[in-house]
């Protein structure tokens, strides 16, 4: 490679271990260069300026973020690598959050699949496509433990549980990162938002969150821990305060734990501004204070907000931040650069990329896998294709980019396929009655209704598309409500009266409350706001071609009141029973018992974690233990029997719970410690295992000590966290 060989002659950068390099050319940088390094801007206009072509030659930037067209990004590149003193190049970093041109369902549906292996592949699809346009760094994966549905950004999330998040995000951080950063298909993945974000009090975006250590360590930080060890070449820090500390200032977090206890040793972005905004936190005095702060707690990139650039430098000077900080910093930023081939490589010249047949299959078998069957009376699915024709009815039928859902940047509207389009397609335009009833999902009017009635008549079935407009979920869209937005009930209302059967369908950023609607229905299928693709996905799971077999991988509530619900939670003293269930919603019964639950609605959640129903038919039986009793350090075998026993070859996934029964720190009534997915056909029986070993058995004593102690636990191999085939053993 003749750059290469120019780049390394003039500046020494080939070649010899990537720790020499670095160390190399950090003794060659002014101060002024080394905090350019650290700062990242997001004013990369198109065109470039020659504002921005100057900075750059100075070495004012060491990464831009969500800027430019892909031709800027390889100009400003060449700028960087020919123009600049030193010849060090630029990261680009975007929010390729779930896909680029090609969109996956959002996170919180594609860990519906519980599929690590098609969440990597995913992952590495969308790495493909947005490094061919010069993105080689992608804030991804969002691994928040989230339990709260009225957050708008629980739809980025992984879920409610830390044992699942871990394993979807460390698939989704092999699948960017690929085998090799230096690929130049791979991107560096970034781990966020460190820590706590999830956990905003009252659901409500930024704001703060209280988290006992004990807390924070088995359920919170587990993700990122996971991420951390498998390699993860970034992390982001958080918007939120944690403990009154934010996280972006936070040395427990940045320094004592990931860097002393973890010993990650890549690079830590600030989130957008939050260095900044240290200062409205009332954590930092000024600009300059704030700068200081981040710093000395372990922040090594500046995002947005230019405290480090305009204070550092007299900071180091004052003594207020050792320069040993500044180095340390540089060094993992060129260490990145360097490991992702950028200092070896021509920018590559400008491409765009497309969708592929293979890309869009893709998204289509993900489409397919998150989407979720709550509801199916009488087996009113799978619709049979003979039947004769269907009412498409809904704001969300055929809303190519509400089905996109949050942060579809890249996505494009002309590559969507839509439920209406797909119906279209396979039925033919002749059996598909089409009247949306709503323009939108917050729509009030009743003025399409009596179109979607007449629809409804004329057909067999009647395919109700209902959710949230894309809008309504992500960054900053918290709800306080989670019903159905607009006049949506309404709307199953006047269809239900056509007398047709009723399918649903709805089309989501979050868990909502839809009580009354899933009573009306005959079948309910829930799709999350699910990509290119997500059209295609449903018309073929409505019709049988595909079974569903997504699993919740968060607790639907029955009420927003119930809020924060979640299955890994502790006994109380006074735990409700089954037998206090059938409390109408909404208003208050006589009070009965003393127990833990509400007068005006069953303790129960609408719809459990890990809950999800197929076309066929498995049934759980002969669990069996290798050993009752399991020895410190040793293993146990849990097995049993998932058997088939409908009429439909489908994929399930098998679940496995365990529960210390008795522990110094109370530990939670159900905790997932393994999960396998089983394609079965109809008839077949087969043997499922889990591993167990006396590790997974840990937990965090009030010391902060991981400790195992002996004594009985619970074991489960089950559908869903309320059911399952169960057993007992013994720690000894
Ligand atoms: C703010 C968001 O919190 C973060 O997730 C995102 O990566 C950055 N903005 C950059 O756009």
């Amino acid at each position: 490679m003749p750059f290469l060989l120019a780049v390394s002659a003039s500046h020494g950068q080939s070649g010899g271990d990537v720790n020499q390099r670095v160390e190399s050319l950090l003794a060659r940088m002014t101060l002024e260069e080394k905090i350019g390094q650290m700062s990242q801007s997001t004013s990369m206009n198109t065109p470039l300026s020659d504002a921005i072509r100057a900075e750059i030659r100075a070495g004012r930037w060491g990464s831009f973020l969500n800027a430019g067209s892909p031709g800027d990004r390889a100009e400003a590149q060449r700028i960087a690598l020919h123009e600049s003193r030193l010849g060090i190049p630029l990261l680009f970093g975007r929010d390729v959050i779930h896909g680029y041109h090609t969109v996956f369902p959002i996170p919180l549906g594609q860990a519906s699949s519980w599929d690590p292996e098609l969440v990597e592949q995913a992952a590495r699809t969308a790495a493909a496509e947005a490094s061919r346009e010069g993105i080689r760094w992608v804030f991804t994966p969002m691994m928040d433990i989230a339990r709260d549905p009225r957050w708008g950004r629980i739809a980025e999330s992984l879920g409610e549980d830390p044992y699942l998040a871990s394993k979807l995000a460390v698939a989704m951080v092999a699948g960017f990162q690929g085998k090799s950063l230096g690929d130049p298909a791979s991107v560096a993945a970034c781990a966020k938002h460190y820590a706590g974000y999830g956990a905003a009090e009252a659901g409500r975006d930024y704001n703060s969150t209280w988290i006992p250590e004990i807390l924070l360590r088995s359920v919170y930080l587990k993700p990122f821990h996971a991420a951390a060890d498998s390699g993860v070449a970034t992390f982001m820090t958080a918007f939120n305060a944690l403990n009154g500390v934010p996280s972006t200032g936070n040395r427990f977090l940045l320094h004592d734990i990931l860097r002393d206890e973890w010993k990650y040793d890549g690079m830590v972005v600030s989130d957008y501004n939050a260095v900044l905004e240290l200062i409205k936190h009332g954590f930092a005095a000024n600009e300059a204070d704030a700068a200081r702060k981040a710093v000395n707690a372990g922040v090594d990139m500046e995002m947005v907000s230019t405290t480090f650039f305009d204070h550092l430098k007299e900071l180091v000077a004052s003594g207020q931040v050792d320069q040993r900080q500044i180095d340390d910093a540089v060094r993992r930023i060129l260490r990145l650069k360097f490991r992702l081939g950028l200092f070896d490589r021509e920018p590559p010249a400008p491409a765009a990329a497309e969708p592929t047949p293979q890309s869009l299959a893709l998204a289509e078998r993900v489409a397919a896998e998150s989407a979720v069957l709550l509801k199916n009376r009488n087996h009113t699915l799978p619709l049979s294709g003979n039947a004769g024709s269907v009412a498409v009815i809904g704001p969300l039928a055929d809303s190519a980019v509400d089905q996109m859902g949050t942060w579809n940047t890249d996505g494009r509207a002309r590559d969507v396929r839509t439920p209406l389009a797909a119906l279209r397609e396979s039925l033919g335009a002749g059996r598909v009655h089409y009247a949306a009833g709503l323009k939108d999902s917050r729509d009030l009017s009743h003025d399409g209704f009596a179109a979607a009635v007449d629809a409804a008549r004329r057909s067999d079935a009647a395919l109700l598309f209902l959710g949230e407009e894309e809008t309504l979920s992500g960054e900053a869209r918290s709800r306080a409500f989670l019903d159905l937005p607009g006049a949506q009930n309404a709307l199953a209302d006047a269809v239900k009266s056509a007398g047709k059967p009723l399918i649903v369908v709805i089309m989501a950023g979050r868990p909502l409350t839809f009580h009354e609607v899933a009573g009306k229905a005959d079948a309910v299928l829930w799709a999350w706001h699910n990509g290119s693709m997500g059209g295609p996905a449903i018309a073929k799971l409505l019709f049988g071609e595909n079974v569903p077999s997504g699993k919740l991988p968060v607790t639907f509530p029955r009420t927003v009141g119930q809020v924060p619900i979640y299955y890994a939670h502790l006994s109380t003293g006074r735990p409700a029973s089954e037998s206090e269930l059938g409390i109408p919603m909404g208003n208050p019964e006589k009070p009965t018992g003393y127990t833990s639950k509400y007068i005006d609605v069953d303790f129960t959640p609408e719809y459990p974690f890990g809950f999800g129903l197929s076309y066929t038919d498995f049934q759980y039986g002969n669990l069996s233990l290798s050993a009752p009793v399991m020895r410190a350090g040793g293993t146990i075998v849990v097995s049993a029997d998932v058997a088939n026993r409908g009429t439909r070859e489908a994929r399930e996934v098998v679940q496995f719970y365990i529960q210390d029964e008795t522990a110094s720190v109370c530990q939670p009534v159900r905790e997932l410690k393994g999960f396998q997915a089983v394609v079965l056909k109809p008839g077949e029986t087969r043997r499922v295992s889990f591993h167990l070993g006396s590790a997974d058995l840990a937990f965090y004593n009030s010391r902060m000590e991981l400790v195992t102690e002996p004594g009985k636990f619970h074991v489960w191999i089950a559908p869903d966290s309320t059911r399952g085939v169960e057993a007992e053993f013994e720690l000894r």
